[in-house]
């Protein structure tokens, strides 16, 4: 496992930058919460749980560098929203914001007692979503038969989450434990999280790997050469409509039309308990210099470009929905409930 986000003694943080894989290993060590928002939103780290995390980092960093005993809580507040508008659709960051508030509405306001409440709180946010993506792991692994190929989108491990990963958690522990197991990553355009961040971890894990562009899934599909597909979450509905990485959508409607069982993988903090469906889900729209450059050269002289970063898959398309408190299934109304209330 690589180390996504981390904290030294220093009280620095320690954020590996992503979009310099796979070919370097660089991080960015800071302790200006400020830095920590700017790598959330060009995407030095990304991945829904993870983001949750560095939050939580960047939260405590905004604290610790206030120094007026006296008139700090109107400037935490503002630097918390601040933190939490980072990125909108994954709604792991504002679940972790959340915590740090609550701690700011408690009888004790010392500035010193807040700050290391709140270094407690990022460290435990941190451990717990390690905890969850190892149960995940294990659910999720009894979906997986010997010599089964198995299709991703986009990036869930490790870097993605911090643990051993959500979807891509799953297929690294099946592949512990089976036989002859296939992956399938896309490519994941326009930001290629597919081709160099899992390709990258699959190295790593010491599974057998294939690299596809978005557009070989179908026919990758109707050549029967997929038994089973797993993706994360960036926000599931109360409906269990599932925002992810673009083109999650079209996948699990040509999974549908192949009978593939199609399932998402993602921690209880990917629920949102204020979207009772996919509409109520806010899609990020990145800049389109994404689509119109390929490693910062341009390939196209397109003057209007459309960038959304994630799409909605309806919960009718999903198969089952593998959390750490365990596997549910279509219809998911009453069952989130369920999960969501424990
Ligand atoms: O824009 P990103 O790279 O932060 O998006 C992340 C995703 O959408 C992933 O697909 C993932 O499923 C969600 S995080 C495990």
């Amino acid at each position: 496992m690589s180390n996504t986000i981390s904290i030294n003694k220093k009280n620095k943080i320690k954020i590996l930058d992503q979009r310099q894989l796979p070919f370097k290993e660089k991080y960015i060590i800071t302790d200006n919460y400020k830095v920590v928002i700017a790598a959330i939103k060009n995407l030095s780290v990304r991945g829904a749980p993870a983001i949750g995390v560095a939050g939580a980092f960047a939260s405590f960093l905004a604290l610790n560098e206030l120094k007026d005993k006296q008139n700090f809580i109107l400037e935490i507040r503002r630097r918390l929203k601040q933190i939490e508008r980072s990125r909108p659709t994954a709604v792991n960051l504002s679940w972790a914001i959340k915590r740090f508030y609550y701690i700011l509405s408690g009888q004790n306001k010392t500035l010193d007692y807040l700050k290391k409440k709140f270094l407690q709180e990022a460290l435990t946010i941190e451990k717990e979503e390690k905890n969850v993506s190892n149960k995940i792991s294990k659910f999720g692994k009894n979906l997986i038969k010997n010599n089964y190929k198995i299709l991703t989108h986009c990036n869930t491990g490790t870097l993605a989450t911090t643990g051993p990963g959500t979807a891509f958690g799953i297929i690294s522990y099946a592949n512990k434990i089976r036989k002859n197991i296939k992956l399938f990553a896309t490519e994941t355009r326009p930001l290629n999280q597919g081709s160099r961040l899992t390709i990258w971890e699959a190295e790593r894990e010491g599974i057998d790997n294939y690299l596809i562009t978005d557009s070989m899934a179908g026919y990758v599909m109707s050549n029967k050469k997929i038994d089973l597909i797993i993706v994360g979450a960036d926000r599931i509905a109360l409906n269990g409509d599932t925002a992810n990485k673009i083109g999650t959508y079209q996948l699990a409607i040509m999974a549908k039309h192949h009978k593939i069982p199609f399932y998402i993988a993602a921690p209880i903090s990917t629920f949102d308990k204020q979207s009772s469906s996919g509409m109520d889900i806010k899609i990020e729209l990145r800049n389109p210099d994404e689509v119109k450059k390929i490693n910062k050269i341009k390939v196209t002289n397109a003057k209007k470009v459309f960038n959304p970063a994630f799409d909605i898959t309806p919960g009718k398309f999903i198969t089952g929905i593998i959390t750490e408190k365990g596997i549910i299934t279509n219809p998911y109304k009453t069952k989130i409930k369920e999960l969501l209330s424990v």
